[in-house]
């Protein structure tokens, strides 16, 4: 994917771009990412293209695994341009639980949680870390009360069995969710329940690994 033409910028951030158009007549998304010149050069040529191979590899095998994430229409491994699908109107659960929490529409968030929780539980019983769970990686395609929900955002992603690495990315979601979403602890918990429910692999043993994890945690912050 040399040539962007028929796409326009849509999101731009530290590390990378997303532009919008069409992919043999579908709509899709390119994500581009680029290297910051403050850094090594080559070092970082290197973590990009990593995040690049992680993504597109991750996304297909989240599909594989019967999860739901956009489908890879090409990766570009020369210019680590990757072309996804893209969900027009789609809503990030972010801003979705910004608007319930506004409607104080209760229902509907704890269905919410129980999804989240049952699909990282899915993902993570597939041997895969996504590296960077925060609700504006989670998106819900149109109509978004039919929560289907997709994963997306894997460049920090990869594959492994380990019971500290599944504890360790629950971790991350609970320190993005609860700062994202100041006093939802109790809604979170229904999320965490509906995991451990659903968790067919080393349930206890993620459970116990995350209680470290926080303790862990809590100590940096007290030592500061
Ligand atoms: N395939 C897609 N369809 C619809 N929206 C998307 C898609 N991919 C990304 N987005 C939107 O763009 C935002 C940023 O994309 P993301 O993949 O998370 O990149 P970043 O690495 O910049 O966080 C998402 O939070 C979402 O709102
Ligand atoms: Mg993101």
């Amino acid at each position: 994917m040399d040539d962007l033409r028929g796409f326009e910028l849509w999101k731009q951030g530290a590390e990378g771009r997303i532009y919008r158009g069409v992919f043999f007549d579908r709509p899709a998304v390119v994500k581009e990412r680029f290297t910051k010149a403050y850094r090594h050069p080559s070092l970082d040529q290197h973590l990009t293209h990593e995040r690049f191979r992680n993504e597109a590899r991750m996304l297909v095998r989240c599909k594989a695994a019967g999860l739901k994430a956009p489908t890879v229409y090409y990766a570009d491994y020369q210019t680590n341009r990757l072309c996804l699908e893209y969900f027009t109107e789609c809503r990030t659960v972010k801003d979705f639980i910004d608007a319930k929490l506004g409607e104080s529409d209760e229902k509907m968030l704890v269905a919410l949680m129980e999804l989240i929780g049952k699909n990282v539980a899915l993902l993570h019983d597939s041997d895969m870390i996504h590296g960077d769970l925060t609700t504006s990686n989670l998106i819900l395609p149109i109509p978004h009360d039919r929560l289907d929900l997709h994963f997306i955002d894997f460049g920090l992603g990869y594959v492994s069995h380990s019971a500290e690495d599944k504890s360790v990315d629950l971790y991350v979601l609970e320190r993005a969710f609860l700062s994202t979403h100041p006093n939802t602890e109790r809604l979170f918990a229904r999320l965490m329940q509906s995991y451990f429910k659903a968790c067919r692999v080393d349930g206890r043993e993620i459970a116990r690994k995350f209680h470290e994890v926080r303790m862990r945690g809590r100590k940096r912050v007290m030592i500061g």
